[in-house]
């Protein structure tokens, strides 16, 4: 199936839907852009990538300091805010990794511009869907990135139709949207599923109650966005209070929604009939500032991680300070040192505050490196230990029970070839290798680029020895093109 129809000269869509790379914001002239256009034929995967590996000699302490990227899960359903509205949507602080790109190029395919910003401006980007000719999700698009559905909600409540292809399962688990769904019809859509694709169409949604089965970040974001342009009041219960939909709530409200409750189990959501443009901060990535920690912990290293904010870290951070790590956190930066012999911890993952999903991985490398047994119990993803198997390749002594991993610790770890499985997964790797003894190399980083920006430049700057290597095969179908 085409991506986009087509136009004479093979670029996506009636409307020549560009994607435009410059330093302009939206009120400078489109001329100081350089305009380039991408072939869709090849643009979910680019296969020079999914070749690279990288290679980690451990045993060096991390030390000094390391500026921490925007959020990837906030900036995620931000880009798609910007579909709610025909005016420019300017979002700061976006970090550059994969996931990221596939959004853009998931909205470009729909007929928005996407402006980036080069130099000092290389983080932010200007979204302007004053002419969204085509508001679908395709498969190509949707099967390298689950999160390509956040758009659904919003194409619905602007557009008053959406085909959106289901995800299917992934690495961690089933992960149905069927609670998107549920919520889209309480505020009154009509959805098909056929063909492996939801078709949603609403003349205009229209507030309703809605109570979450079960708490769902990406769900409360869907149906918060949605709810912005329905008719009347939204009340949504039982809502995730993770900082990416305190984050969501924020833009929306610079962009005239009327939203309260975001951070809480009720939001409320007074519709409004039409949102404008708006210019928004990313928050800073918790889940790669916590990675970080985590290393420089492990490593014995003295690291001071700026830009981040300690105060979505609580459970983390109580958690450390329990295995006996010392913390300094100041408003928006945080110094880790260790010295001593860790103390082993149990874990449980929970929704925010609680411990994160996205942090098990990487805790579960500390736990090898603890005194004592250490109890993981998974309670969001049902499949999320695919790590455990490749961190006793490197002679972790990890027993995994249904959703309980057990950890007997301390086993000095080996360097192995691995391989990653999912993003986290990968970062538990990248931990467990600067640790280990000798020459770890790690296969399918095409993982990590989805959620961590340029993690092997960032550790090679605080002294790890880590460097990418890509297999040497013929450049063919390098992708996605661009055309300048
Ligand atoms: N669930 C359902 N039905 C739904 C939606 C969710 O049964 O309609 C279930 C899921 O299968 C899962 C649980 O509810 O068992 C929670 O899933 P949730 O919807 O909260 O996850 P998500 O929104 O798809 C986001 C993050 C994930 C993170 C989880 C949990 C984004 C883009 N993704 O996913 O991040 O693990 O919340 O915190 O925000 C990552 O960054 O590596 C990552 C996987």
């Amino acid at each position: 199936m085409k991506l986009v129809p087509k136009s004479p000269n093979g670029n996506p869509g009636k409307a020549e839907p560009l994607l435009s790379v410059g330093d302009s914001g939206f009120k400078k002239p489109v001329s100081r852009t350089r305009t380039i256009r991408i072939d869709f034929r090849n643009v979910a995967i680019a296969p020079e990538s999914l070749m690279d590996k990288f290679v980690i000699r451990g045993g060096n302490p991390l030390v000094g300091s390391v500026r921490i990227s925007g959020a990837k899960n906030a900036a995620l359903p931000a880009m798609a805010a910007a579909i709610l509205t025909d005016e420019p949507v300017i979002l700061e602080n976006i970090p550059d990794v994969r996931d990221i790109q596939t959004e853009r190029n998931l909205l470009v395919s729909m007929g928005a511009e996407v402006e980036l910003g080069y130099g000092r401006a290389s983080h932010r980007t200007t979204i302007s869907c004053n002419n969204l000719v085509n508001p679908e999700a395709a498969y190509e698009l949707v099967k390298t990135m689950r999160a390509s559905t956040l758009v659904l909600g919003p194409l619905l409540a602007r557009m008053g139709r959406a085909r959106v292809s289901q995800p299917g399962g992934c690495a961690i688990g089933a992960r149905p949207i069927d609670l998107h769904i549920k919520g889209l019809e309480r505020l009154g859509a009509s959805i098909k599923q056929e063909h492996g694709y939801i078709e949603a169409s609403a003349d205009r949604l229209r507030g309703g109650h809605i109570i979450f089965d079960k708490i769902t970040v990406t769900g409360t974001e869907d149906l918060m966005m949605a709810a912005t342009l329905a008719e009347g009041e939204t009340i949504m219960e039982n809502c995730a209070r993770e900082p990416e939909v305190v984050d969501l709530a924020a833009l929306l409200t610079k962009m005239g929604a009327k939203i309260s409750g975001a951070g809480t189990h009720t939001i409320r959501i007074h519709g409004v009939e039409k949102l404008h443009g708006a210019r928004h901060r990313i928050i800073p990535d918790r889940i790669e500032a916590a990675t970080f920690v985590i290393a420089a912990v492990l490593t014995g290293g003295d690291l001071q991680l700026i830009n981040c904010d300690p105060s979505h870290l609580g459970s983390l951070i109580q958690k450390l300070e329990e295995c006996g790590v010392s913390i300094k956190a100041g408003t928006d930066s945080m110094r880790v040192t260790n010295g001593h012999q860790l103390e082993a911890a149990d874990i449980s993952t929970e929704e925010f505050p609680g411990f994160p999903t996205d942090m098990q991985a990487q805790y579960m490398t500390l736990a090898t490196q603890s005194q004592g047994t250490s109890i993981i119990t998974e309670n969001i993803f049902e499949n999320r230990f695919m790590h455990a198997g490749e961190l006793a390749r490197m002679g972790a002594n990890i027993k995994v029970k249904g959703s309980r991993a057990i950890v007997r610790g301390k086993t000095p770890l080996s360097s192995a070839a691995v391989q990653c499985s999912d993003l986290r997964a990968s970062a538990s790797l990248v931990i467990a290798a600067l640790v280990a003894d000798g020459e770890t190399i790690i296969d399918r980083v095409y993982h990590i680029d989805r959620g961590y920006e340029r993690i092997e430049e960032k550790l090679k700057g605080v002294g790890a020895q880590i460097r990418r290597i890509g297999e040497i095969l013929p450049k063919r179908a390098a992708a996605p093109s661009v055309v300048a």
